[in-house]
């Protein structure tokens, strides 16, 4: 095992994560009940949402459903009694988009009983979500965005931001949030545009400004899992597949990620 992985292992190993292989969330999909589908898949961490974290994201999460697009449509005050059901034993995150610390500071003294940490979400493109100031909005606007890392950081134990690699402020949002601190690690959709696969440089980037990271995006089999570790991602995320029923690659990822950088050497 390189020596760069053992203590990230034992963070996310203090975290409670048996793996360093989650679910990335989608939206409409990654709810209370596919939990423990998620967890019982072999996933080291199960991450919920995305979820509406304030009045106006609310809003906009309406008009996007309207316009036929899966959504989790719950007005923020519901989301606590929402998420108390789920029942797992691995850690829980909720990605939230949140549009103002104001939204944030009235929701996450709810949440912090129920899970184990939140998720800001600075990667939705919707629209209708980025009109109203969130998802990817907050990569243009890193002041709004460090205001609400300290608000939900002062409430919540485990804090990640979720990043959408090519996105023109990508470099500078990692560089400050790196200075600002109160980010647990930073979940980095490292995606190519136009092609079904990752860009490494994404990962390496925020690696190399000091950032723990969750690799994402065309994760797909235990090759995918080493390119992203040897970029400097600690864990790594699987989305689209589990629409499509491929549970079984939580599974198979996992063992070959704990068999290759948790036991190695131990
Ligand atoms: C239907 C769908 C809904 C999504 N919803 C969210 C979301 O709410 N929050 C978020 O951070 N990412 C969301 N994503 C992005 C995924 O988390 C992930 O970054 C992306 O699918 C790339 O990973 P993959 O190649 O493993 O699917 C969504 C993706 C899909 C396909």
């Amino acid at each position: 095992m390189k020596s760069v992985c053992r203590p990230e292992a034992r963070f996310w190993r203090s975290l409670g994560c048996r793996s360093p292989v989650f679910n990335a969330p989608m939206a409409g999909f990654t709810g209370p009940e596919v939990a423990p589908r998620i967890e019982e898949a072999g996933a080291g961490m199960v991450i919920l949402g995305g979820y509406p974290g304030d009045r106006e994201a609310y809003e906009a999460s309406k008009r996007i459903a309207a316009r036929g697009r899966e959504e989790f449509v719950v007005p923020p005050e519901d989301l606590p009694s929402e998420l108390s059901s789920v029942d797992v034993r691995v850690p829980v995150l909720v990605n939230v988009r949140f549009t103002s610390p104001e939204g944030a500071e009235e929701l996450c003294p709810d949440l912090a009983d129920i899970v184990d940490g939140v998720e800001i979400n600075a990667h939705c493109r919707q629209r209708e979500m980025v009109e109203v100031g969130g998802g990817e909005a907050l990569m243009n606007e890193p002041e709004k965005l460090c205001e609400i890392i300290d608000v939900v950081a002062s409430h919540v134990g485990v804090v990640s931001v979720k990043l959408r690699g090519p996105h023109p402020s990508y470099e500078d949002v990692v560089s400050e949030l790196s200075t600002h601190g109160g980010v647990d690690f930073v979940h980095v959709d490292a995606m190519k545009p136009g092609e079904p696969t990752y860009d490494l440089r994404y990962v390496r980037l925020a690696r190399e400004a000091g950032l723990r990271v969750v690799g994402n995006n065309s994760v797909r089999t235990p090759e995918d899992v080493v390119a992203m570790f040897d970029a400097g991602a600690s864990a790594v995320s699987v989305g689209r597949p589990l629409l499509e029923g491929r549970w079984d690659l939580l599974g198979e990822l996992s063992e070959f990620a704990v068999g290759r950088f948790w036991k190695a050497g131990e």
